[in-house]
């Protein structure tokens, strides 16, 4: 089947034209705006225009997409009318009070925070895993993008659970300090310089040190002990995935630039051998298996940081319940936790023919 485009034939060539995108991405001077910009190059994402937004401070600032330089305006300033998709990535504040009026304004917003994930009229949407969703798009004008944790952890669970049904899982997270915005990386640099060196060691954006330690505790306390970081990963994996998971996580900071991991303990309905598990994750989109009992025969965030891939390793059975299975779950938190699955459902919009040119929907279908 081929693409949907909005295309023009050009008389002096025999060819076809095919018409890209008006983008804005918001939060461009951040972790993940760079990444968005980097991979939507990559990816070769049809983009006509592209605009970079961040907050006022950044007004003139550059930011690099492929050959090109961008200068930074103000999101005060910019009229959303004039662009057909806007990636959203520069916190809840923002969100909430922005991309509820940009999606009126005519494009369709990627939302990247928190603020519409649990919202029953945004789809929330990792399209490894329920692309489906994605119709309900049109209802605001906005899809949101999980939690960078939730994100790697369903493209895993999605395979193993249509072959045999997962009924609980238990998730440790070992969470890299760039999934806390630049402040996170800035703080784990000067923190570590700074307790073998001269300079200050005071935490200011994690509540403890961070450097040399684990903080078992991300977002803020909810009334449960839980966190609010821990709260989003089930509520999100029952909104993509499927509610009837029972799932409890403990969610921890670990002095790491980049790259998550998760220790996954599963318990399934049916049985499961740890090959056939191994057969199935190895044949899912996105995901790569790196499982062998060598020193070498398991990843790392370091090995990942970078990559596309969400990698499975350490595949074991869980000997104490009647069908149960542990992996070792790790991805690059600004990659497919957060950019990559940006972009990714912003082809998944464009393939289903979701989203408008400059003059109208890309609607011609050829190849
Ligand atoms: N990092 C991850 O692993 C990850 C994963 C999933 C989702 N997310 C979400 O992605 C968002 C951004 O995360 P990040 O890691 O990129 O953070 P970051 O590195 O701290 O960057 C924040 C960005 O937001 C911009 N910004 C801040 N206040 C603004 C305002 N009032 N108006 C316009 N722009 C403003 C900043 O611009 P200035 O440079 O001008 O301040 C910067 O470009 C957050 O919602 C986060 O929850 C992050």
């Amino acid at each position: 089947m081929g693409m949907r485009v909005r295309a023009q034939t050009s008389p002096f060539r025999n060819r076809i034209e095919i018409m890209g995108y008006r983008v804005a991405i918001v939060g461009a001077t951040g972790n993940v705006g760079r990444e968005m910009l980097a991979i939507l190059e990559e990816l070769n994402f049809p983009v006509d225009e592209m605009h970079a937004l961040a907050s006022r401070k950044s007004k003139g600032n550059e930011v690099s997409f492929g050959e090109k330089t961008i200068r930074c305006q103000d999101i005060e300033q910019f009229d959303f009318s004039t662009v057909d998709l806007v990636l959203m990535s520069a916190g809840g504040a923002v969100s909430r009070e922005w991309s509820e009026k940009i999606g009126k304004a005519g494009p369709i917003v990627i939302d990247n925070s928190s603020a519409f994930r649990k919202d029953p009229d945004v789809p929330l949407i990792v399209p490894e895993v329920n692309p489906d969703h994605i119709k309900l798009a049109k209802k605001k004008n906005i899809v949101a993008n999980p939690n960078c944790s939730t994100a790697q952890l369903v493209v895993a669970l999605k395979p193993l659970h249509d072959a045999a049904k997962i009924k609980r899982a238990v998730v440790s997270t070992y969470q890299s300090v760039s999934g806390a915005g630049k402040e996170g990386m800035d703080e784990l640099w000067n923190q570590t310089k700074a307790i073998y060196g001269l300079g200050d060691a005071t935490p200011k954006k994690f509540p403890k040190q961070i450097a040399f330690n684990v903080l078992p505790f991300i977002g803020e306390f909810r009334d449960d002990g839980y966190t609010d970081e821990e709260a989003k990963m089930w509520d999100e994996t029952h909104k993509m995935l499927d509610p009837d998971i029972k799932l409890t996580v403990t969610c921890v900071r670990v002095p790491v630039f980049v790259g998550h991991s998760e220790a996954v303990t599963l318990e399934f309905e049916r049985p499961i051998a740890v090959e056939e598990a191994r057969a199935i994750l190895r044949d899912a989109p996105g995901i790569m298996v790196i499982d062998k009992h060598e020193d070498d025969g398991y990843i790392t965030p370091v090995d990942a940081a970078g990559e596309h891939a969400v990698f499975v390793s350490r595949i074991r059975k869980d000997p104490t319940v009647e069908h149960g299975l542990n992996l070792w779950v790790v991805s690059d938190n600004l990659r497919k936790g957060a950019a990559l699955n940006a972009v990714q459902i912003a082809q998944l919009l464009d393939e289903q023919g979701m989203l408008k040119t400059a003059s109208g929907y890309r609607t011609l279908t050829v190849g």
